[in-house]
Formats: structure tokens, sequence, C-alpha cells
């Protein structure tokens, strides 16, 4: 009998050749530095600057300051043996004057911060993944409208052309828009979110403003950078519910439609789903959606980004009592979930991270092989996983088992989907460091890396370690630390 038989290894799980460890973050979320080198206000800006709209007055002023200490980033990104970035472009660095009639001129400074980021990458043999609108909206073009407004796409789209002109000879993935479920619900129906605007007709023209701007914004990149791959980032719904009546069962379809069809049906296949269109009808006649739209929405798309966390849960409201509304979205009086009145979101057992969230990794499996099976030959990427836990660093360390447990269950759920036969090509961890978790500000952390808000110091926690670990196997062991 050899040790082997009495201590088997933990069984291993090896991840497809090529595919990408990454982490994620987002501009406005960690860079710091609003008013340096030419950057103009965004909606984020404004809006964190309001009193009461984020936890405890919080704002992006300081952030984790990357933008002065992205040298010492790269250099942790290095140490955990990350394959790629994905980070997101501040507009308002680029063409801070820009206005609904004119991109005006581009700011060389907010350009080089980029491309000196993007070298160091490479130098450290980290790919970037570059999103180009990660929610810092140009506040000049919200005082014209916003995502309300069609100009916004279309500046959208000279900017996008602009960032791909100047690093596409370098960056192989542009990532158009991350979620534009939230810029338009969270932003302009429930109002948790920049601009914190609560008209449901206004936010079903910023879903089909951001569609448009996707579809300009890809043709614009692959002008500038011909050799780009392109993606847009949805936060896509596992959507069930665990009522068996039919009103159950059009809950789902609603909240599929509003959650999840209405951006990839246009984005992939051309058209709205009509039952989307019927659902909302009271609310708008989508006459924004002009002529040849469609078209210019449906874009070759080189990779689908996805970005998965807890799984949505509904059922149909009777009228009787008050509506839950656990959608894990936010606390407001006004729902981001248009004409669905009648749909509720009830409180899940089981456990949850320090967002609320329910933890169910199935979910991501079942996204990813549905999203294979409806869109065969589309590769798929995961851009965004994580969970937000009540880290606290002792003794130079953080111990924090339980986001180990979450990203080991989710990393199995993607395996599952490849099993399965899905293309998924790629991991991003959300998030790299402790960062402003927009209206929860720095209340939430979903780093693998530990900040210290006062003194900027960065720890990596256990999760860094572990995640490291599964790098440098490229498979999936037991969920201990390193
Ligand atoms: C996603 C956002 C990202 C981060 C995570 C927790 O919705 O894209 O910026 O806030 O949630």
């Amino acid at each position: 009998m050899t040790s082997s038989d009495t201590h088997p290894a933990p069984a291993t799980r090896a991840f497809p050749p090529g595919f990408a460890w990454g982490t994620a973050t987002a501009a406005y979320q960690v860079e710091g530095a609003v008013a340096e080198d030419g950057r103009t206000p965004s909606i984020w800006d404004t809006f964190s600057h309001t009193p009461g709209r984020v936890t405890g007055g919080d704002t992006g002023d300081v952030a984790d300051d990357h933008y002065h200490r992205f040298r010492e980033d790269i250099a942790i990104m290095k140490d955990l043996g990350l394959t790629s970035y994905r980070f997101s472009v501040a507009w308002p660095r680029i063409t801070p004057d820009v206005t609904p009639q004119t991109t005006g001129p581009v700011n060389a400074a907010g350009v080089a911060f980029y491309s000196t980021l993007v070298d160091e990458l490479l130098a450290a043999g980290i790919e970037p993944a570059v999103t180009l609108y990660h929610w810092d909206l140009p506040q000049a073009l919200e005082d014209a409208g916003g995502w309300a407004s069609r100009a916004t796409a279309e500046r959208f789209a000279e900017y996008a052309g602009v960032v791909a002109g100047a690093l596409g000879d370098r960056v192989r993935t542009f990532i158009t828009l991350n979620e534009p479920w939230c810029s338009a619900y969270l932003g302009y129906a429930s109002g948790v979110h920049a601009p914190g605007r609560t008209e449901p007709a206004a936010a079903l023209a910023a879903v089909h403003h951001l569609n448009l701007a996707h579809g300009l914004g890809a043709a614009a990149v692959r002008r500038a950078a011909p050799g780009a791959r392109v993606a847009l980032t949805l936060n896509l719904a596992w959507v069930r519910t665990e009522g068996g009546g039919d009103a159950d069962a059009d809950a789902v379809r609603r909240v599929d439609g509003l959650q999840n069809r209405v951006f990839l049906d246009p984005v992939l296949t051309g058209r709205y789903p009509a039952d989307v269109l019927a659902d909302t009808a009271s609310v708008t006649d989508w006459s924004f959606v002009r002529p040849g739209d469609l078209e210019l929405v449906q874009q070759p798309l080189d990779a689908l980004g996805v970005n998965y966390y807890s799984p949505t849960v509904v059922r149909a409201h009777d009228g009787s009592g008050p509506r839950a509304r656990a959608d894990g979205h936010g606390d407001s009086e006004h729902s981001p979930w248009i004409a669905a009145a009648d749909v509720e979101f009830p409180e899940l057992p089981g456990p949850r991270t320090d967002m609320g969230w329910s933890i169910d990794a199935r979910g991501l499996r079942e996204l990813l092989v549905r999203l294979h099976t409806e869109h065969p030959g589309l590769e798929l990427v995961v851009t965004e996983n994580g969970a937000a836990y009540p880290d606290v660093l002792v003794d130079g360390a953080v111990h924090d088992a339980d986001r180990i447990a979450y990203l080991h269950d989710h990393l199995g759920a993607v395996l599952d989907a490849v099993e399965a036969g899905a293309p998924v090509t790629g991991y991003y961890l959300w998030s790299f460091l402790d960062n402003f978790e927009w209206a929860y500000g720095f209340s939430k952390r979903f780093g693998v890396v530990h900040v210290d808000y006062a003194t900027q110091v960065r720890t990596p926690k256990d999760s860094a370690a572990w995640y490291a670990g599964v790098i440098a196997a490229h498979a999936l062991g037991a969920p201990q630390a390193r």
C-alpha cells in the first residue's frame, strides 16, 4: 500500500490550454486623481459628491490612487501570475471637453496614462483587456440628456475610435460597454447609480442608446484598429422561480426579457424581443429606435463577456402584502424593473456575501451553457465574478476562506460549462483591489488584495495566494490557501 492510497491527492481539474487568468477593475473605482492631467467630471463625481447618494459620503476622489501606484499594482499582478488585466478607460480623461455636438480635442495626457499602463502590463507579461465604458459618463453629456439622448451614443463611438487608435497597436481586446443593464436601469429607473434619475421611459431610451453605442463603438474600434477583437460585457441573470404557476413562469419571462434578451437579441440577432416591447408599451413606444439602427447595433462580436455574481429568483406577486424586493440591486422606492410591478424577488435562504447576494455557483454554469446553446460558436469570457466579505487585516494577513470557497465553486462552474461544450476562454476575478463599490463606497471589499485606504498599503489576502496557485497549476484543486 502506498501513501497515496491512504492519502489520495485531491482531484484536480485542468482548464483549457490558453485559458486567460485575469482580474478586473474600473477606472472610477480605483484610479483617484479625478482632477489631474485634464480630466473633467463624470456623472460619478457629481453623484458621489451629492449628499446621501453614497454610503459614508465616500467618493472616488482618491480611491486606490491607482493612477499614481499602477507600477506597484502591476508588480503584484505579476507576482500572482496573472496573464491578463481588465481595466477601464475613463472617458473624461480622453475627451474632457466633449459636448453633445462635438467630441472636442483629444487630451494627450489622458491618452499617455493608459498608453504607459499598457506598456507596463506588456512588459510584465500581462495582456491588457480594455473596457471603454465602465459608467463614468462625462457630466457634460449627462447635462444634455445622458444615455436617454442619442448624441451620447454617437460621441461614445468617436471616443472609442480615439482609444482604439491610440492603444490598438498593443491592446488585442476592447470591450465596448460594461453592464449596460446597470447604466440604464440603475442610473435612470431606480436611481441608485449615477446619474440618479428615476424616469422609466428614459431608462428604456438608455437601453437602446447603449445598444447603439455598442454597435457604433464596435465599428469605430475596428476602423481604428483592424486587428482588434471586440467584445461586450453583460451582467446576465440566471432567472428562475420556485413557484409552479403560469404567473410565476411569466415573471421569469419578464425579467429574462428586461435583463438578458433586451441586450442579447439586438446585439446578436438584430432585433428587439417582441414580448419586451409589448410589456413596456405603456411606458414608451420605442420610437427612439430609428430605421436602420438594428443593423448598426448588430456588429460581429469576437467574444461575449459575462459577469455573474448571484442567482435571480422571482415569483408573481398576488397584490397582497408588500412586494418582496430582494433583487440585490440596492434600495430605492423606484424599481429598476420597468413595467413589472407584479413581479417580486423573494429573499432566499442560504449563504450570502457581504452585499447580501445569495451564493449559487450553478447559475454561472447555466448561463454559459445557455449562451452556448442559443449562440453556438460565440466565444465566452467570464469578465467578472467574485465576492465581498467583511475582511479584517490582522498581523499583515487577511484570512478570507469564505472568498476562496466562493471562487473555488464558481471556477468549478466554469469548468462544468467547458465540459458541457461552452467555449469559455478566460476568467477575470472581481476584483484585483478592494475599491470604491459605487453606492456602497468603501464599505464593501471585493479585492483579493486588501487596501488600507488611510495609507494605501496593499496586502494580498489568502485568496490572492490561492488564486495564484490555481493559475500556476492551470487547474482547480481543493479550496485551501496555498
Ligand atoms: C459589477 C460592476 C463592478 C463591481 C461589481 C461588484 O456590477 O461591473 O464595477 O461593482 O459589480
